[in-house]
């Protein structure tokens, strides 16, 4: 079953193209008068205007065909030409009905579902995830979440980042601490020993030395580089080098993603698409596209049109190494060749300051015919800042490790928690343990979440935790309550039965709970998270007011009791489900 609002818009828009008018003008919103209307149509001024008619007439006639319809209880015409609506009470219970018993809880699957790849994390081998992943592997994780929920086929790439000089540094300090190793052998072929030379704390260490004395030193800088050229070439020591190092690295990853609760398909990273790189540069030659620039070559994608300045792609260096443009566009290649079925979009969940590198892909992408136009997205996402507005640091000034933070934010959830003296008493140590967990969790996804992508926000562990205000845990804590509530109740012997509308704050709900599908179906439209947690906060905030002005377990009449009981357990549903998409975890009690 449709949403209420979804059904009131088609038969505006029905009644607008009967007059000979665009249907989009049938568009129906939430009234921004709840004490007036349930719902509002503002389209009568725009339509008549083009038309040359009179706003109010068309508004009339467009009233009339509403009321028409079983659901709506009145359709009046106001002020110049709004059209305000009021649904009836069994068209209300309906829909609560629906969000209770249906699988998406009121959501509707998208109308034009896509074969999409999410690339988001893109986390680098041998540096830590530090806080500015966070927002990749949160936002790409939610949208895979949110398009898969609404019908588009999804896969998720981590995209490592497992190619650049990093890896010629890592190669190049190894040999300095353990020039014994086998894999520096000229003449080493493999097979190369299981147990990896290093751990995930050597690696940290390495690459930051590495890239410091690199800094000081342009003879240690030229070796490194000369590692990664060699690498790129194929030389088997490094090639087995290469993939200890990833090997090692996705380990510790994935315990960080795994308290993120981020999941991916692939495990894919640049490395992996290397030998696609002379196919790919082959297709830029044959297309005229190519330019041999002193030893590199290049593509050059400005146009007449550019108000900025467009460096053109590079897609082999003066040194025949490759870098981040050929191994994106590699990456393209690969997905459109390998994955079944084709995708028809690709979303790239990353950093806005990154904005110009996918803007150049995406032009020579689409000028090689790559990929269709306008199916390459960059979903770029502001920085998290400390208190002082500059990109987070620790106290120290460094940057602060993803694990570390992680860690944080568990210790200051077990923190509120112990303050507000939440838990039952009979709770044992482990689901103590979890529930803090999801605290955390909640904490961390919700206040990414909650912030329009594009803007920056401060990062306040303090505040992120709080059960109060606009929060994962106040969330987390209103869908634990309203779970306990029914728990009791059933306990009790007071079941959840049909339900009825009759009470304001029950209206109030209800039509919380229809905004449910145009929040989800916005927020995939608009790549924005944020709409489906503002969304979700006003759902609690709505029940929390119907809990307040009316008894719902206490209640003396057992019809109407039921009735409550039910609508809680919509509203249980559908928080359950949207939190989901969060990806938060809702515990069974706290
Ligand atoms: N590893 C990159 C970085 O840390 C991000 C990768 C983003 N994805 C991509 N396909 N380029 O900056």
């Amino acid at each position: 079953m449709a949403s209420l609002m979804q059904d009131l818009s088609a038969a505006a828009s029905a009644a607008f193209e009967a007059m000979g008018l665009e249907a989009r003008w049938g568009d129906i919103r939430r009234s921004d008068k709840p004490e007036l209307a349930d719902f509002q149509c503002n389209g009568a001024m725009g339509a008549a205007k083009k038309a040359g008619k009179i706003p109010r007439d068309v508004a009339a006639e467009v009233a009339a065909a509403l009321k028409e319809n079983d659901m709506v209880l009145s359709a009046e015409v106001a002020g110049p030409g709004f059209i305000n609506i009021r649904v009836s009470d069994d068209a209300l219970a309906a829909r609560a009905e629906a969000v209770r018993g249906e699988k998406m809880a009121g959501a509707e699957g998208a109308s034009d579902p896509q074969v999409t790849v999410i690339d988001f994390g893109g986390p680098n081998v041998a540096k830590p995830m530090h806080v500015g992943h966070l927002r990749s592997a949160v936002i790409g994780d939610t949208l895979r979440r949110l398009l898969t929920f609404l019908g588009d086929q999804v896969t998720g790439d981590v995209h490592l980042g497992d190619w650049g000089l990093q890896m010629g540094h890592l190669v190049t300090e190894l040999q300095d601490e353990q020039p014994g190793l086998i894999y520096f052998d000229a003449d080493f072929t493999g097979p190369y020993p299981e147990e990896p030379p290093v751990t995930i704390d050597d690696l940290a260490r390495m690459y930051p030395a590495a890239s410091a004395k690199a800094k000081d030193d342009p003879a240690r800088l030229e070796r490194s580089q000369k590692a990664v050229a060699e690498l790129q070439a194929g030389r088997p020591g490094y090639r087995a080098l290469l993939k200890h190092f990833i090997d090692v690295s996705v380990a510790a990853l994935k315990i960080d993603y795994e308290f993120l609760n981020v999941h991916f398909d692939l495990w894919k990273g640049e490395s992996d698409v290397d030998d696609l790189i002379p196919d790919l540069v082959e297709q830029f030659k044959r297309a005229g596209l190519a330019e041999e620039d002193g030893g590199a070559v290049i593509v050059r994608i400005a146009r007449d049109s550019d108000k900025k300045e467009m460096p053109p792609v590079m897609l082999i260096n003066s040194r025949g190494g490759t870098g981040y443009h050929t191994t994106d566009l590699a990456t393209i290649m690969d997905r459109m060749e390998t994955l079944q079925p084709t995708p028809q979009r690709m979303l790239y969940v990353v950093d806005q300051r990154q904005a110009l590198h996918f803007e150049q892909v995406f032009r020579a992408a689409e000028m090689v015919g790559l990929i269709d136009e306008g199916r390459l997205e960059h979903i770029g996402f502001g920085t998290v800042n400390g208190p002082d507005g500059k990109p987070f640091k620790t106290r120290e000034g460094g940057v602060l490790r993803l694990a570390d933070l992680n860690a944080m934010a568990l210790e200051e959830a077990q923190k509120k928690i112990a303050e507000a003296g939440k838990l039952p008493e009979d709770m044992g140590a482990e689901e103590r343990e979890e529930v803090a967990a999801s605290v955390a969790l909640a904490a961390l996804r919700f206040s990414d979440l909650m912030n329009t992508r594009t803007t920056n926000y401060v990062f306040d562990l303090d505040k992120f935790t709080s059960f109060e205000g606009k929060t994962g845990p106040y969330l987390l804590y209103a869908a634990v309550r309203v779970k306990s509530l029914l728990r009791r109740a059933e306990a009790d012997g007071n079941e959840a039965g049909d339900i009825a509308i009759g009470h304001d704050a029950e209206r109030a709900l209800v039509l919380q709970l229809d905004n449910f599908a145009f929040a989800c179906l916005q927020a995939r439209e608009k790549r924005m998270p944020h709409v489906l947690c503002e969304h979700l906060y006003n759902l609690a905030q709505a029940f929390s007011s119907f809990y307040s002005a009316l008894p719902i377990a206490s209640e003396s009449d057992a019809t109407l009791r039921a009735s409550r009981l039910g609508l809680a357990s919509a509203v249980l549903k559908q928080l359950e489900t949207g939190l989901d998409l969060l990806g938060i975890r809702v515990p069974e009690r706290m």
